[in-house]
């Protein structure tokens, strides 16, 4: 039995490497060329701990590659979910697209796998309608589910056999089947649900995650007024038996958190006020760090922005995925003040994204006074020598010298 997975990004890769290397036939297809024909040389396309070595040992399992969708039984899909500026809803023009190829060459009583994260609701509003379309029967051509994914950039491939996982089906022996086939290597435990609980759990359990760390930026911001150590005060707070208060950072980035609420606000605006409050107080932090690097410049009488370094543009640390990164946020914010000329520098992001950003690391330094920290790659942890002689901006509280400013 061979399982086409479709979309070979930052959650299909590595799914399909695993599932090829418990020893399953697997073809892995994308639409994008130069992907497929970068993994096809034995090439992969985005740096995670652990993924070389898995990529290997899928390949001598015989994995394959294409820009082609296969006659098989079982397609895995995942897809970018964007959600659309404006109205905040997901946009679901690539899964769309994605199951209308899959259906023009599926085998009849095919399961289709749902693997991108979507809101609730989705699979009903958007998805059946395109089977229906082709006089298909949902249950007997079709079978339909939804596998949304929890692995975290940095530690997928532990996280892809550790983290249990939920399936969504239309009956439970459908499920019962999927749920068999990532045990193949998924360790934890595997819950059946219905489509709709798996859809809305997901996108619940990234919401969780955005409000939280919403809290502890307004901490910051609260503290910042009126001269308290954040960090003090929720190290104190978490003393407390059922506290446990997050850490603040420069804003949140990423595929996922910065983006699933949204797609709640969007589908129900008058229910949403906590989540909408969450989410503006993630995207106000760039703002701030922008405030905090005047008063250093103000403090200082620095005057020209070109003398300010960013280190990190990741959305993370220890990974080179840039999407939403506050990095991003923080430059586009500083685009609309004219505020031209500040210098990057992230080791992970080896292709040059944004204006002025450096290559190496000592050369960024040469050319910089203030150094911001927006994201706590180790590679910054391990050089600490080499910046104490800078004025710091540390978003991330990961200095371990006295003097750094903080948010
Ligand atoms: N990245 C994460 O950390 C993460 C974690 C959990 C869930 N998710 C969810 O997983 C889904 C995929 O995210 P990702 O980060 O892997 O995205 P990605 O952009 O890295 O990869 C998606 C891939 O799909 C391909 N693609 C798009 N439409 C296609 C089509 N019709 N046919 C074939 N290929 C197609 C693209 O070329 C791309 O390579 C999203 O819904 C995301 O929200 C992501």
């Amino acid at each position: 039995m061979t399982i086409n997975i479709v979309g070979l990004g930052y959650i299909g890769l590595p799914t399909a490497l695993m599932f090829a290397k418990s020893g399953l036939k697997i073809v892995g297809s994308d639409y994008n060329t130069n992907l497929v024909k970068s993994l096809t040389e034995g090439k992969l396309t985005f740096e995670e701990k652990g993924l070389e070595k898995l990529f290997q040992e899928a390949i001598s399992n015989g994995i394959e590659f294409t820009t082609d969708y296969q006659k098989t039984h079982t397609y895995i899909v995942a897809v970018p979910t964007p959600y659309i500026k404006n109205s905040k809803k997901l946009d679901p023009k690539y899964v769309i697209s994605a199951v209308n190829s899959i259906l023009d060459v599926c085998e009849k009583g095919a399961a289709l796998i749902i693997e991108s994260t979507i809101s609730p609701g989705t699979i009903d509003k958007y998805i059946r309608p395109e089977i229906e379309k082709r006089d298909y029967v949902i249950g007997e051509d079709i079978h339909l589910l939804h596998a949304p994914e929890r692995i975290i950039p940095g530690n997928m491939i532990y996280e892809l056999e550790h983290n249990s996982r939920t399936i969504g089906a239309d009956s439970l022996e459908i499920g019962e089947k999927v749920k068999g086939l990532y045990a193949n290597f998924c360790k934890a435990e595997i819950i059946v649900t219905d489509i709709r609980s798996a859809e809305m759990s997901k996108v619940v359990e990234n919401t969780y995650r955005d409000i939280n760390i919403a809290f502890a930026n307004e901490l910051a911001k609260i503290c910042r007024t009126d001269n308290m150590d954040v960090y003090e005060i929720i190290k104190t707070a978490n003393m407390h038996p059922r506290v446990n208060i997050l850490q603040p950072g420069p804003g949140v980035g990423g595929h996922c958190i910065s983006v699933d609420p949204w797609f709640l606000v969007g589908d129900y605006p008058d229910l949403t006020n906590l989540i909408l409050t969450a989410r503006k107080i993630n995207d106000s932090m760039p703002r701030h760090v922008l405030g905090r690097i005047r008063d250093i410049m103000r403090e200082h009488g620095i005057k020209d922005i070109s003398k300010v370094g960013l280190y990190g543009l990741a959305y993370k640390e220890n990974v080179d995925d840039t999407r939403e990164s506050p990095t991003l946020q923080l430059l586009e914010r500083m685009d609309e003040h004219l505020a031209f000329g500040v210098k990057i520098y992230d080791p992970f992001v080896k292709t040059r994204i944004v204006d002025h950003q450096f290559m190496n690391f000592e050369d960024f330094l040469n050319e910089i006074e203030i150094l911001v920290i927006m994201v706590g790659h180790d590679h910054i942890k391990n050089n600490m020598e080499l910046i104490k002689d800078k004025l710091i901006l540390d978003t991330k509280n990961i200095c371990v010298f006295d003097g750094a400013y903080k948010l």
